[in-house]
């Protein structure tokens, strides 16, 4: 299909399905190059759809073998076929079965949508609409059915197979070479959920029991040999199960829960009915080949897909506008369960960080968006930071609003109201309106409007009336198709400091909404509080209370004293981000500023933080430590940006502070050395992220000092994490010990493709001139494969992300990967438009780069034969 001919689909034309499909069963036999499925769907006229109207079933790149109406075969003149439908202009206006076979080639499915074989291992990936290419369908997800799946291989090939649901039948075949497996999956699911896997793989499992009773056998399947890897996610899989009962009273209920790690897989993980499929990333982990932040993620994606079993499988998305319902609650629930697990202030900054660093410069740029479009070409372009990250937030605040309780009653009221159906945000905000009794029209507004809001805030004290005020602004700045902007309703959490800490919030006209919280709801707005017996400092949007971008007319004096004094961690952790981040982006912009005055603050500020609280909370330390990146302060930024001088500001400010500080930074790295065992636990771990990032800062102050330290700890390291960060700091350091460190990890490491990805990886992000050729000769090395996503995503997409280096103002950066999308296009799209989104900020930069950035873009757009995925990117990214 030309991409001029592409539909758009908008949320406006939302109409019921004209036909429903109440039962499917699947007989799929297979085999490498031609795997026969045939389909029996039981089809009915949907009483909420149109009499009479044809019967359209979607199908993508398959074509049918037979068809049969009511087990007749079906006349060629009553149906025709297109490449993406199969359509029934005259069906019967009753129920009736039609039966519906086809022949795929998984072998030869690069995309990894619908069924392909990795590593020799069947699997398939349905969301969002990869049904399809599988057999014809309604493939929606307001159409649910009961599934019935018969899988057949022979025996050597798959010894395994999986489906959704429960087994219900297995054996062997007349012969003993092959066997099958019947797998039923009671609960009606859209077909995005719909999952097989095949082939021969070793499993960790254990017994579980919910708190309801149910007996459940848990599994986790990887590759051959590889079962000594698998003990962490199914331990993070119980911990999540149990969290879930705890915290959101949800059961599980099948009676088995599968796991499979493939190792081709385009996103990070699947939450199909019953058996989740993963990209083996998320799911292998031992101290030598996975680090603490692995370990962090497993347990992060192992329980998002988990917790979607009620958030997007029983109550699932009314059609893909909706698609923030499910995966930006469900974010929130890992987030919550992560903070539960681990430490609750640095789960929230991660998230925070990855929240700006995503989200708000997808927001800034040409790929804007509602958290809920109204209109799309591609839904595979719209899992984005926006309906993730910003979803999550959205639900966050309005927990924040509501209160704890009342959100909890909306939840419950979702949970019994909606179980079974297909849902929309209307009525998942019906709930928590009810719950509250609040009317949340107006808070529904974040739903729709896309752009980070933009709040100032100015104090003023009366000495004399004891009264201190807060003048608050909210603006929006206009994104792509929508240049009006509405105020929003913006939750305040704010502290007033004074000399002993937090000062007693009486008096506040208008009164606050709930303890600590100002609902700012209008474009301006002013919030008074008596009775202040001294000038407070102001500690805004505590915990990061809504995700806005915060001005506030603070000194850097105020600001430090927020860093020692604020109760709220999040906001001691922004207090001296937001001092750093002001002196970078005047150094950055090439303004006069007085970088070593404020590098003099800041490294004051750590030295005293360092000798005191650092030890009590390492992790929280490690995050304090670790400055904005230059990508932070090229955001902030905005326009015109130079990256080159961005990177050198950066670097002049953290090697100034760095070596101020340096005796500080090696007495840690040597104190806080190993002392037992590895364990992937967020104590040990904590202590090692502040160990190493004092390592990373002491490259800076004392390259040669560093270079033997991290010489000295790859080697003794019992772990990856310690290893990596050794590879990272030497990134820093130009020179032979670098090159060295860089073989030695190479030579240990061969055999392990995903260690080799973070190898991979940290030589993309050099900040150096021959990066670009040294990816290249990379790409060219026997382990490359532009075929395997998580190859190029840590090579191809690790050099998108190098600042300085994709950004060369020789335009090299950016035309090498515009011909890598266009290359990878041909073999999978979602990946290659994944890394085509790397130019989503190229708006912001000075002249000079934009004309070669865009200069890059318009060669994609103009080629010819270009997937949808692609299209889509390139031409919303110049328009
Ligand atoms: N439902 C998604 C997987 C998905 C994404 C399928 C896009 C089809 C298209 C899954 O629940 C998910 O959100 N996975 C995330 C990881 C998660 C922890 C945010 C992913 O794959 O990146
Ligand atoms: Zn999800």
């Amino acid at each position: 299909m030309r991409a001029e001919d592409t539909p758009t689909i908008r949320l406006e034309d939302y109409r019921p399905s004209d036909w429903l499909i109440d039962t499917v069963d699947l007989d799929v036999v297979l085999a490498p190059t031609s795997t026969r499925v045939r389909a029996l769907l039981q089809l009915r006229p949907n009483p909420e759809g149109r009499p009479g109207a044809p019967l359209v079933l979607d199908g993508d790149e398959i074509a049918p073998v037979s068809v049969a109406l009511d087990d007749r075969p079906l006349d060629a003149s009553a149906y025709t076929v297109s490449p993406r439908a199969l359509t029934l202009p005259a069906p019967p206006d009753r129920p009736f079965s039609l039966r519906i076979e086809t022949e795929l080639d998984p072998q030869a499915n690069t995309k990894l949508m619908g069924l392909y074989r990795s590593s020799g291992v069947y699997c398939t990936q349905c969301e969002a609409d990869g049904f399809r290419r599988i057999t014809y369908f309604l493939d929606r997800p307001d159409v649910m059915s009961v599934y019935t799946v018969r899988l057949e291989a022979e025996k050597a090939d798959a010894p395994v197979l999986l489906a959704n649901g429960n087994l219900v039948a297995a054996g062997e075949l007349p012969g003993g070479e092959r066997h099958f497996a019947v797998w039923h999956d009671p609960h009606p699911k859209p077909a995005y959920l719909f999952a097989l896997v095949g082939g021969r793989l070793d499993h960790v499992r254990q017994p579980y029991v919910t708190a309801d009773g149910r007996k459940v056998e848990l599994a986790v399947y990887v590759e051959p040999g590889k079962a000594d890897r698998a003990g962490w996610a199914l331990d993070s899989l119980v911990r999540c199960m149990r969290w879930d009962e705890r915290v959101f009273g949800r059961n599980y209920d099948l009676d088995v829960f599968n796991v499979v790690a493939v190792s081709d897989f385009n996103m990070g993980a699947m939450e199909n009915k019953g058996l989740n499929i993963f990209n083996d990333k998320y799911v292998l982990a031992d101290p030598h080949t996975a680090s603490d932040g692995d370990y962090a993620s497993i347990e992060a994606i192992i329980a998002h897909e988990y917790f979607h079993n009620w958030t997007g499988n029983r109550i699932t998305c009314r059609d893909w506008f909706q698609l923030c319902l499910k995966e930006g609650l469900t974010v929130f629930r890992d987030q919550e369960f992560s903070a539960d697990e681990r430490s609750r202030p640095v789960k929230r900054i991660a998230d925070v960080r990855t929240l700006r660093a995503t989200q708000f410069s997808e927001d800034a740029g040409p790929l804007a968006h509602p958290v809920r479009p109204r209109a799309y070409t591609e839904i595979n372009n719209f899992y984005t930071p926006t309906v993730y990250e910003k979803g999550a937030e959205i639900i966050r605040m309005l927990k924040t609003l509501i209160g704890d309780e009342a959100f909890a009653r909306g939840m419950d009221l979702y949970f019994a109201r909606c179980d079974g159906t297909a849902a929309t945000i209307e009525q998942f905000l019906a709930c928590f309106a009810e719950a509250s009794g609040q009317d949340l029209s107006a808070f529904a507004l974040w739903y729709e409007q896309a752009g980070t809001p933009t709040v100032t805030a100015r104090g003023r004290y009366d000495a004399q009336a004891r009264r201190y005020t807060l003048d608050f602004t909210q603006s929006t700045p206009p994104t792509p198709g929508q240049s009006e902007k509405r105020p929003l309703v913006i939750a305040v959490a704010l502290g007033l400091v004074g000399r002993d800490g937090d000062l007693p919030l009486g008096g506040a006209v208008p009164a606050l909404a709930r303890d600590g919280i100002f609902v700012l709801d209008a474009a301006e707005a002013s919030l008074s509080f008596e009775g202040i017996a001294e000038a407070p400092t102001p500690s805004l949007l505590r915990g990061f209370s809504a995700p806005v971008r915060l001005e506030l007319d603070l000194d850097d004096a105020a600001l430090l004293r927020l860093f020692t004094a604020d109760s709220d961690s999040f906001n001691r952790w922004q207090a001296l981000q937001t001092v750093a981040t002001r002196a970078l982006v005047r150094a950055g912009r090439g303004e006069a500023s007085d970088a070593a005055a404020s590098a003099g603050a800041i490294a004051g500020a750590l030295a005293g933080f360092l000798d005191g609280p650092a030890s009590d909370d390492p992790a929280f330390a490690a995050q304090v430590l670790r400055l904005p990146t230059p990508a932070d302060i090229a955001r902030e930024i905005g326009a015109h940006v130079d990256p080159d001088r961005v990177h050198a500001a950066h670097r002049a400010l953290a090697t100034a502070i760095a070596s101020a500080l340096a005796p500080s930074l090696a007495t840690l790295h040597e104190a806080l050395r190993a002392d037992g065992a590895y364990s992937p636990a967020a104590g040990p771990a904590g202590r090692r992220a502040l160990r190493n990032e004092a390592l990373g800062l002491l490259a800076l102050a004392s390259p040669e000092d560093a270079t033997a330290r991290a010489t000295a700890q790859f080697e003794a390291a019992d772990n990856l994490t310690d290893r990596l960060a050794a590879l990272a700091t030497m990134t820093l350091i130009p020179g032979e010990a670098r090159e060295a460190m860089i073989a030695r990890f190479a030579a240990l490491y061969a055999e392990e493709p995903l260690v080799m990805d973070k190898w991979l990886l940290a030589q993309a992000l050099i900040p150096e001139a021959g990066t670009l050729e040294r990816v290249r000769g990379l790409m060219a090395r026997p382990g490359f494969s532009l075929t395997n996503p998580n190859r190029v995503r840590a090579l191809i997409g690790g050099f998108a992300a190098n600042l300085t280096q994709f950004n060369r103002t020789d335009g090299a950066g950016y035309r090498f990967v515009a011909d890598m999308a266009i290359a990878l296009d041909r073999t999978n799209p979602q990946v290659a438009s994944r890394l085509l989104s790397s130019f989503k900020s190229w708006r912001m930069l000075e002249p000079t780069r934009q004309a070669a950035a865009r200069a890059a873009l318009s060669t994609v757009a103009a080629t010819p034969g270009l997937s949808r995925d692609v299209a889509d990117i390139a031409a919303r990214s110049l328009a």
